[in-house]
């Protein structure tokens, strides 16, 4: 079968790379694509953002599955566009993709079917909101209901950094449309930890857990990122907790959105807070997470196509449960110098067209190809050095030697991957 993935970051070079070993993917499409993305798959020039048009490249190409990577198109209802064509999606329709696109929705969702989570009130009024903040429990959190690219969300840990938040959001309006309505929550504490699920509207298929490195430096100081590094399995995430999230988070999810009339047909990334109370949802996700997905991906062992399909399809009961390597597997983001800021595009880079080792895949993330070949960067998030081990400390090994011989001006990573795992 032909399928076409849409995003151009380092997750779908996952979602390519891995399914291009498929033996049932015939020909595998990219929109818009990367520089990686283009070894594994044809890169498409299309507006992803237009779902007539994804339907006609789907028509003229005969692709009959499409995996959905980013959250922007699933909130804007590219699945139910592509449904309604009779064309296979895999991710959510709009409706449950409200899950992640506010965080109203979800917290409400969440109150309704005693899904564990912080405490939160809700504001559309700005003076309620300011009135709020004078008096909530510190620290607290003030998040932004709308999609704000994992920024609109303000950990406040005095007073004053509480009221600025407050003002941020209802005076200066600095998160536009995704700020006209807000969640402040009760500040909660734990490691946090990512389990995905494959939701097919009634079964559940468990991966499992990963955990994300936010902030940008090592020791988790510095701004918040798109995520800096993740690795798989999580020795924090146990049996028990495990069992638990399951059973208090990704099952209630599934059969809650099934019970509310939107049913979830996707990804479903619950990122949670370990507290000693068990687990605690922090957000949902309606996608695969970057860069949780590529330590994930490198991991699993098995066919990732079917799991897809039957996902998309409504008929994952059928489908073979996936099996995953015994050991680790741990990405390293690469970024360009002043990600989060401002940085600078079109930097050559050397290093990493090398096959460095049969344990180690490098994912592209903001990069393009020159039209003389030259590999330059495009992004603040540029390439996720992965690999696989015996056990975490080999991966880390592994993708910390192969990230050190790639190079280009002002490149830079966080040393320190797992090593809440390690220590
Ligand atoms: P979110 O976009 O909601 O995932 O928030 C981004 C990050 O802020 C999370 O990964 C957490 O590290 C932190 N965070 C969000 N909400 C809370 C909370 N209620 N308590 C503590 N930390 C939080
Ligand atoms: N790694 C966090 C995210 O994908 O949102």
């Amino acid at each position: 079968m032909n399928v076409l993935v849409i995003g151009g970051g380092g997750r779908e070079h996952a979602l390519c790379w891995k399914l291009a070993r498929s033996p049932l993917c015939d020909s595998l499409y990219c929109a818009p694509g990367n520089a990686g993305t283009a070894t594994v798959a044809k890169n498409l020039e299309l507006d992803v953002g237009d779902g007539a048009a994804v339907v006609e490249a789907c028509r003229e190409r005969d692709v009959s599955l499409v995996v959905i990577g980013p959250e922007a198109p699933l909130v804007a209802g590219l699945a139910d566009t592509l449904s309604t064509a009779g064309i296979a999606a895999f991710g959510p329709s709009a409706a449950a993709a409200q899950l992640e696109g506010s965080k109203s929705f979800a917290k409400e969702f969440m109150q309704r079917h005693g899904i564990p989570t912080a405490g939160a009130h809700v504001f559309d009024d700005g003076a309620a909101l300011q009135a709020h903040v004078e008096t909530c429990p510190i620290p607290t959190v003030v998040k932004a209901d709308g999609l704000a690219g994992g920024k609109g969300v303000l950990i406040c840990t005095t007073r004053d950094e509480a009221r600025a938040a407050g003002e941020a959001m209802a005076v200066e309006g600095r998160f536009g449309d995704a700020g006209s309505r807000v969640v402040v929550e009760e500040f909660m504490e734990g490691e946090e930890a990512t389990i995905f699920a494959l939701v097919d509207g009634e079964s559940v298929v468990v991966l499992q857990a990963s955990q994300d490195h936010k902030r940008r430096f090592d020791g988790d100081a510095g701004p918040n990122t798109g995520g800096m590094g993740a690795y798989t399995p999580v020795p924090a995430v146990d049996d028990e907790v495990f069992a638990r999230a399951v059973n208090e988070v990704l099952l209630p999810t599934a059969r809650g959105m099934a019970a509310d009339g939107m049913p979830y047909r996707g990804l479903l990334y619950a990122g949670l807070m370990l507290t000693a109370e068990g687990p605690h949802v922090v957000e949902y996700n309606v996608r695969f997470g970057d860069p949780e997905c590529q330590p994930i991906l490198l991991a699993m062992e098995s066919d990732l196509l079917p799991l897809l399909l039957a996902t998309a399809q409504g008929r994952l009961d059928e489908a073979e449960p996936p099996v995953f390597f015994d050991g680790a597997t741990l990405c390293v983001v690469l970024v360009s110098g002043g990600y989060p800021g401002p940085y600078d595009k079109g930097l050559p880079i050397a290093g990493a067209d090398a096959e460095v080792d049969e344990n180690v895949v490098v994912f592209h993330a903001g990069t393009r190809r020159a039209d003389d070949g030259t590999l330059l960067t495009s992004g603040g998030r540029v390439l996720g050095v992965t690999a696989r081990g015996a056990t975490v400390v080999q991966a880390r090994d592994r993708a910390y030697a192969a990230a050190r011989t790639i190079h280009w001006d002002g490149v830079d990573f966080r040393t320190d991957i797992a090593a809440r795992a390690i220590r």
